[in-house]
């Protein structure tokens, strides 16, 4: 039985965050029918692209609703999708299905509803953990919002994951150490993603910083953020499952690791992207129109219409499964790989004598104290490297 993920994009927001290079917008107005109705042809357009491809039998393991700001999203319009999936596709029993949301008040009395409509795990943007950071990262809510919210979710959920972003410029070592202890110790959240900022092409932050009104910070700094972040996650008994994502046991991310492990999924909603083994076991990229409106009316159509579908190529698609799987604690079993020519031995042979990474029966993984340095291993151990 193939196991399959279900990614939903949610393109709308209260406002841009200036480091944000997802494809999110600034929420108008938006007709939720019409919205139910694309995305409801949107599934059955994969159902059947699914079946097409002689998927006889998958099992759904994980629904995610990310964005964007899904939870904006109309709790009813969420339990339509849900009913929608849930006819057409077999639930895992277990089937994990999350939702981002944002602390703000907005959010505040729809999480019932979002739970009543089927969501058991909520993704909660925190970010900051000051009112310092959150300003600078250009929020729209403060501390006080978080710890409100977190007080009121964590009796009605159990599953919480939590995203930080850390080591901007205004912060100090000392003190994100101290914040950090103390929100673990009143929270006891199940998953957390902290994430490193990153200035991304495209964003406000990434003007500011050509035109040297932003900082980033130093390549040590970072590197002592990272080590402190992580000990002080261990320290909690969070397991480092992943480069940025930490969890108790059994409370990983299934969904994202569909994304690790260079399984099935499918992704509907603008921009979304699907991977798919296809019959001849090849990996097959079925591409969203990006821009929401130009989504919206191909969805509406008779036919759905997708932006592309490419086949991706071999050597291509074998680079992808060993990037994606280096960045999971456990590593990768190289007998994933058809065709290991790409593979630099003589490199993987000095890494493995240096301690960097291990091989045990096949499965190649980097020693967790190199995690911060997946991009620079990767590019070494292989050939004619063909991702950006
Ligand atoms: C789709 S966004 C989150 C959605 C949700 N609207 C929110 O803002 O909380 C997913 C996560 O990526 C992280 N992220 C986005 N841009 C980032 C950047 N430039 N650097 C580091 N992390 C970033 C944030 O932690 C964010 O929660
Ligand atoms: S970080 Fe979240 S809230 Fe901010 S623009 Fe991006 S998706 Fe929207």
């Amino acid at each position: 039985m193939d196991k399959l993920g279900i990614y939903i994009h949610w393109p709308y927001c209260i406002s841009k965050c200036p480091y944000c290079d997802f494809n999110s917008h600034r929420l108008k107005s938006y007709d939720s029918d019409e919205w139910l109705k694309a995305y409801k042809n949107q599934i059955k357009y994969f159902k059947e692209y699914l079946i097409s491809q002689n998927f006889k039998k998958f099992n759904l393991t994980s629904i995610f609703f990310g964005g964007g700001t899904p939870s904006l999203m109309h709790p009813k319009l969420v339990e339509e999708i849900l009913l929608c999936i849930n006819k057409l596709f077999n639930f895992e029993k277990n089937i994990e299905i999350t939702l981002e949301s944002n602390p703000t008040n907005l959010e505040l009395n729809k999480i019932s509803d979002f739970i009543m409509a089927g969501i058991n795990r909520i993704s909660l943007g925190v970010q900051g953990l000051n009112d310092t950071d959150l300003r600078y990262l250009g929020r729209t809510h403060n501390i006080s919002d978080t710890l409100t919210i977190l007080n009121l979710i964590q009796n009605k959920i159990d599953n919480i994951s939590v995203d930080l972003i850390y080591a901007l410029s205004c912060q100090n070592l000392k003190t994100w150490k101290k914040e950090l202890k103390t929100f673990l110790k009143r929270f006891p959240i199940k998953h957390l993603s902290a994430y490193q900022l990153v200035i991304e092409k495209g964003t406000k932050f990434y003007d500011l910083f050509n035109k040297g009104e932003l900082k980033s910070v130093s390549d040590s700094i970072y590197k002592q953020f990272y080590f402190s972040t992580k000990s002080i996650l261990k320290d909690n008994k969070f397991d480092q499952y992943e480069i940025s994502n930490f969890s108790k046991p059994n409370f990983f991310s299934k969904h994202n690791s569909i994304y690790w492990n260079s399984e099935n999924w499918i992704g509907v909603g603008p921009g979304a992207i699907s991977r798919i083994w296809n019959i001849k076991n090849q990996r097959v990229e079925l591409e969203n129109f990006k821009k929401p409106s130009t989504w919206l009316k191909n969805c509406l159509n008779k036919t759905v219409n997708l932006k592309k579908i490419t086949k991706v190529n071999l050597i291509t698609s074998e680079q992808e499964i060993l990037m994606m799987g280096l960045r999971l604690n456990q590593g990768v079993n190289l007998n994933k790989l058809q065709n290991k020519t790409f593979l630099d031995k003589i490199e993987i042979l000095n890494l493995k004598k240096e301690g960097i990474i291990n091989i045990k029966q096949d499965n190649l993984r980097i020693n967790e104290d190199f995690f911060n340095v997946h991009d620079f291993i990767v590019r070494k151990i292989i050939n004619n490297y063909q991702f950006s």
